[in-house]
């Protein structure tokens, strides 16, 4: 077993699991969409500890992410595999842009609404000019690798998706009711996930 840490809640992981089969079965905040194929990008995630407990950034990711970003540790979560025990403790895109839109929203005691402006800025700016820049050898290398149905229909379990997506999203509204700084537990298991390779699922 391993220990996976994401946006600071710590849930337990197989060697050989995926990062986001661990994350979708507990509801961790992470975006996903493509069922494993490594297309829609949602489930960036940025590797704070742990990285050598993760299998290389595979064919899929080096196609989306610039290596100057897999260099800093960003990787996608559906294509992370855990391979050796330790802790891993990452931050998705999708909790990171969260917070600085709560923070706007809701600013703690003494802290401005603006603050996070510049960082919200710089991350949705980065994000679109790392996109572009790998235009259009990012899409060809995904069609190549999927195959156009796949890419154009990512979605293989609707049904699977929207309860995931639901569990998510009852799972941030009760992480956003929690007081500052409190770290919630994961949730308990409401459905299993597989673990099968992206053109498997
Ligand atoms: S879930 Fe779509 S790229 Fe990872």
């Amino acid at each position: 077993m391993s220990t996976l840490i994401i946006n600071d809640v710590s849930m337990e992981a197989k060697v050989g699991e995926r990062m986001l089969n661990v994350a979708r079965r507990n509801a961790a905040h992470i975006g996903f969409m493509c069922d494993n194929a490594g297309t829609c990008q949602g489930c960036r995630c940025q590797v704070l500890t742990g990285a050598e407990h993760l299998s290389p950034p595979n064919e899929a990711e080096l196609a989306w992410i610039p290596a100057a970003r897999v260099a800093e540790g960003q990787r996608l979560a559906c294509q992370a595999i855990i391979h050796g025990q330790g802790e891993i403790r990452v931050l998705s895109r999708a909790e990171e842009l969260r917070r600085l839109v709560f923070a706007m929203i809701a600013p703690r005691a003494g802290e401005s609404r603006l603050n996070p402006i510049a960082p919200l800025v710089a991350i949705l700016g980065q994000t679109s000019l790392d996109q572009l820049a790998r235009f259009p050898g990012n899409v060809f290398a995904s069609l190549v690798r999927v195959g156009p149905m796949r890419f154009a229909f990512p979605v293989i379990d609707r049904d699977r998706l929207f309860s995931d997506v639901q569990r998510v999203v009852r799972h941030v509204r009760a992480t956003a009711a929690q007081p500052t700084g409190q770290k919630l537990r994961a949730i308990p298991i409401l459905r299993a996930t597989s673990d099968a390779a992206p053109n498997e699922s």
